[in-house]
């Protein structure tokens, strides 16, 4: 049979899964190939970390000409995160003939204009399946599947680290900080977790999603975002309480011509599909003009699942199915923009607020006029007893009916001066 040799650079926690599925399972990729995708050359930073994987003698090691001097390597698996030397890297593949493959969702969100330039100019292609959502096909179904429809509305859990911690702190009482280090050694998080929990990779990831699946051309760092990093489990018990499961959601919607993006802890009705999605697994519910809704749900983080969708790109584009997408492929064009953005401000919905404040006579009076005067109608309000009775402050649950933004932010800024209101006030949006 047929032998396509490729390299590979990065052997992490992705890099080994995407070694052990070539190597261990040669014969599946050679059946769905029709040729041996043959690992010919692994590239790694530090020779002398011990490897997740056994690979034979002499084809690792930490320099990189050995891929891009050897002409016989066609493509190339590039598991390198963040920006630098990750972009260098990829430079350098793609000028030295290879294609590319690649996992670095914040780099493409960072440098994806600059690299597809490149790499449309030198006639190769960047693959980038398992960029978004891990295990779950969305690029190839956006780009491809869902390509007879204006997509309406993507909305979406993409943060497998932050949904496991989500998880496990709603559902094994777990703190924060564990859970982090557990999504850390079970390989789902960043190599600098902040960018999972601030929000901002799952911004990268929608970032990449709206630009294929609508032709915006926000940069990622302009998408509104909170993460879950300030999250209290106080506000986990609430929402459970009330019926919902707090969800790191990525939202994108079309209103009118208009584009509406956001990153946001959000309470999501429990029993509702989003709500249900768990530990490490990613979902994306889209709705298409012609093909209506669809949901997509598996795994969004992880060794194997990640492995799964690099292969994958790794064998269409030895076959040169890639190549074929990638010319066509609206991202990152010089074509303009197809859709502008929303005015976060506007954009519409219910609201949780959550105060703490004094217990005392007319608090109430006092918060209910800020909310009436900027016309939010409050839908339900939920205050318990204080149970100790010493600090004289009790927590104060209030549940909007349809608002905006924009009304909900200027609240907030307005009910945090009060006197009554004391510091840690928090807002999510509502879904359901
Ligand atoms: P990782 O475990 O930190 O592995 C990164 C690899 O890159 C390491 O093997 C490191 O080498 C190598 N590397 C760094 N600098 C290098 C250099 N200058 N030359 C050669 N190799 C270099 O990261 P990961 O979790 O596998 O993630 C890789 C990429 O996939 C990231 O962009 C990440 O966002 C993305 N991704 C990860 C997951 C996941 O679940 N982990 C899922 C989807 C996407 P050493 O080992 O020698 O230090
Ligand atoms: N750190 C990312 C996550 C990896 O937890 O979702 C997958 O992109």
């Amino acid at each position: 049979m047929e032998k396509t040799k490729i390299g590979i650079v990065g052997l992490g926690t992705v890099g080994s899964g995407v070694a052990k599925l070539l190597l261990d399972h040669g014969d599946r990729t050679a059946r769905h190939a029709g040729r041996t995708l043959w690992v010919e050359e692994v590239v790694v930073r530090d020779m002398n970390k011990a490897r997740d994987c056994a690979l034979p003698a002499g084809v690792v090691s930490d320099d990189l000409t050995r891929i891009t001097k050897n002409p016989q390597i066609k493509a190339v698996a590039h598991l390198v995160g963040g920006l630098e030397p990750a972009r260098t890297i990829m430079l350098k593949l793609l000028e030295s003939g290879k294609d590319v493959v690649t996992a670095n969702k914040a780099l493409l969100a960072e440098h994806g204009p600059e690299l597809f330039d490149r790499a449309r100019e030198l006639g190769r292609s960047i693959a980038f399946e398992a960029s978004v959502a891990g295990g779950i096909p969305i690029i190839a179904n956006i780009s491809q599947c869902l390509s007879a429809n204006q997509v309406e509305s993507l909305t979406g859990i993409l943060n497998g680290t932050c949904n496991y911690i989500l998880t496990q702190m709603a559902e094994q009482g777990a703190d924060y900080a564990a859970a982090l280090a557990e999504a850390q050694e079970l390989g789902y998080a960043e190599a600098d977790p902040t960018l999972d929990v601030d929000g901002s990779d799952t911004a990268q990831k929608l970032a990449i999603l709206a630009h294929l699946a609508f032709g915006s051309r926000v940069h990622w760092s302009d998408i509104p975002r909170v993460g879950i990093d300030k999250l209290e489990r106080e506000d986990i018990d609430y929402a459970q309480n009330l019926g919902y499961r707090i969800k790191l959601l990525a939202v994108a919607q079309l209103v009118g011509e208009e584009l509406e993006m956001h990153v946001s802890p959000t309470l999501v009705k429990a029993g509702t599909p989003l709500a249900e999605v768990r530990g490490a697994f990613n979902a994306v519910s889209v709705v298409g003009d012609a093909v209506g809704p669809l949901f997509f749900h598996g795994l969004g983080a992880g060794q194997m699942p990640t492995a799964s969708a690099v292969v994958a790109d790794l064998i269409d584009t030895v076959v040169g199915r890639t190549g074929i997408t990638f010319r066509t492929l609206e991202l990152w064009s010089k074509r303009e923009a197809r859709v502008a953005p929303l005015d976060f401000k506007t954009s519409t919905g219910r609201f949780y607020m959550r105060f703490h404040v004094e217990d005392r006579p007319g608090v109430m009076a006092e918060i209910t006029g800020v909310l009436g005067r900027l016309g939010i109608s409050i839908a339900s309000v939920i205050q318990h007893e204080s149970h100790d009775g010493t600090t004289g402050v009790v927590p104060l649950v209030i549940i909007t009916h349809q608002t905006t933004e924009g009304a909900t932010s200027k609240a907030m800024e307005e009910l945090v001066r009060l006197k009554c209101v004391r510091p840690g006030s928090v807002r999510m949006p509502i879904r359901g």
